[in-house]
């Protein structure tokens, strides 16, 4: 790629290798505008840190990025609304209802999947197990009927299309807007159900929650239970499949974690670094900013590369190459708002399900290699990735020995 030409985030050779022009982006041009999506693009770690980190870059794009299609969410909220507004979620994300009531769901729902291809030998594991796990999840958390398993499938592929939209194609928007109509239909009715007669799933929590004398109004509810679909349904997804992908293609990180499974968090954290599901978020100025490259119009849009950043050489030594062990990654703080990488974001919209996501990883992740023995690509090699906005192999055929 010409180190004079600024690259195009929407073109077909960006798609077929972000990580060449993130390193052309870095290097020579750390401010764009782009004139398609409106925005101006930012790579350097540095840059992606402080605008998650500053209160003056807010998260307002989700008012027309995705309040359309969920309603209104802590994504687009700040200072005391939203802090206010994520302490009545985040509590069923952690500690004890974690641990006591979503582990089970979580290992259920896992074992019942590699059930389906534990004795084949072979399997898709984007097709039969990550694009249905944590969604199976959280229908289950939510108490909602897991055999509705393909009308939430469904749902959240519009919604994800919709928010990935960037090229504004009509049909999409469309979709998206239909899904929104639908899924309210779908939920409004069972979350006054539960306000009456709460049980012990999470929507029941969300139905029941209250801090000082707040609670989540129904179209809030159903607005959350939305987002949930597309930020821990998909986001997992994606991370399942690519740290498996990462490991195959390494085969001694792969039997060190087989030997060793408290090594599934550092491989599921450099998977974060190097091959992060979600590789773009935005944010919008509250006044103008200085950032490597130039000054940023207060209202404008920033796109900012998270897969870029956490490939950023000033940041990480070696940057391209997946090293679980690796020093300068803090695996301790990976799951927490103070990380060192920026796959979940930084600062106050800290991805909310980040230890949820940790606790899928380790147990799915621990589970297919209790059920599969010598792992290796079906095709000889690791799968492409595919996707610009969230990125991941579209299938990831695996033939393995069984376990007996
Ligand atoms: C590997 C898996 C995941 C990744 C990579 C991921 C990524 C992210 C990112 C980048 C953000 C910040 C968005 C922004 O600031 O604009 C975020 C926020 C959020 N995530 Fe996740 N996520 C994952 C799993 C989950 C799961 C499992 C859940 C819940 C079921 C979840 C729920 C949320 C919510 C509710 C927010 C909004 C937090 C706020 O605005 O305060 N995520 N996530």
């Amino acid at each position: 790629m010409n180190a004079a030409t600024a690259p195009d985030i929407l073109s077909p050779e960006f798609a077929e290798d972000p990580y060449s022009a993130y390193r052309v982006m870095r290097e020579s041009h750390p401010l764009i505008w782009h004139e398609p999506t409106a925005s101006y693009v930012i790579s350097r770690y540095r840059d992606v840190v402080r605008a998650f980190k500053e209160p003056v870059f807010t998260s307002r794009n989700y008012d027309w990025q995705l309040e359309p299609v969920h309603g209104r969410t802590i994504l687009q909220m700040d200072g005391r609304e939203h802090s206010t507004k994520r302490n009545l979620v985040a509590s069923a994300f952690r500690g004890k209802d974690l641990a006591e009531k979503f582990v089970p769901v979580i290992e259920r729902n896992s074992a019942g999947l590699i059930d389906g291809f534990r004795a084949t030998g072979s399997v898709d594991l984007v097709a039969e197990y990550a694009t249905r796990f944590p969604i199976d999840v959280i229908v289950d958390m939510l108490g909602l009927p897991t055999s509705d398993h393909d009308l939430f499938h469904r749902w959240y592929t519009t919604i994800m299309a919709f928010l990935a939209n960037l090229s504004g194609d009509e049909e999409v928007t469309r979709a998206g807007l239909a899904t929104k109509a639908e899924f309210e239909d779908y939920l409004l009715p069972i979350v006054a159900e539960r306000r009456q007669h709460p049980g012990e799933d999470l929507l029941s929590v969300l139905c029941t929650a209250e801090i000082d004398g707040v609670v989540m109004t129904e179209q809030e509810i159903k607005a959350f239970c939305s987002l949930l679909l597309v930020a821990g349904g998909e986001t997992t997804d994606k991370a399942i499949t690519s740290v498996m992908r990462n490991l195959v293609a390494h085969p001694e990180q792969l039997r060190a974690v087989r030997d060793d499974r408290s090594l599934i968090p550092a491989a599921f954290a450099e998977t974060l670094r190097l091959t992060p599901p979600v590789h773009m978020i935005m944010r919008q100025p509250a006044e103008d900013v200085e950032l490597s490259g130039g000054t940023v119009e207060a209202g404008r849009t920033v796109t900012c590369l998270i897969g870029a950043a956490n490939r950023d050489p000033e940041q990480y030594a070696d940057p391209d190459t997946f090293d679980l062990h690796r020093p300068d990654l803090d695996m301790s703080r990976a799951y927490t708002a103070g990380a060192n990488h920026t796959a979940f974001a930084l600062g106050r919209h800290f991805c909310v399900g980040a230890l949820l996501a940790r606790t899928e990883l380790e147990i799915g992740i621990s589970q297919l290699l209790d059920a599969m023995d010598d792992i290796r690509f079906t095709d000889g090699a690791a799968p492409p990735e595919h996707g610009v906005f969230t990125r991941a192999p579209q299938s990831l055929r695996l033939t393995f020995t069984p376990t007996s």
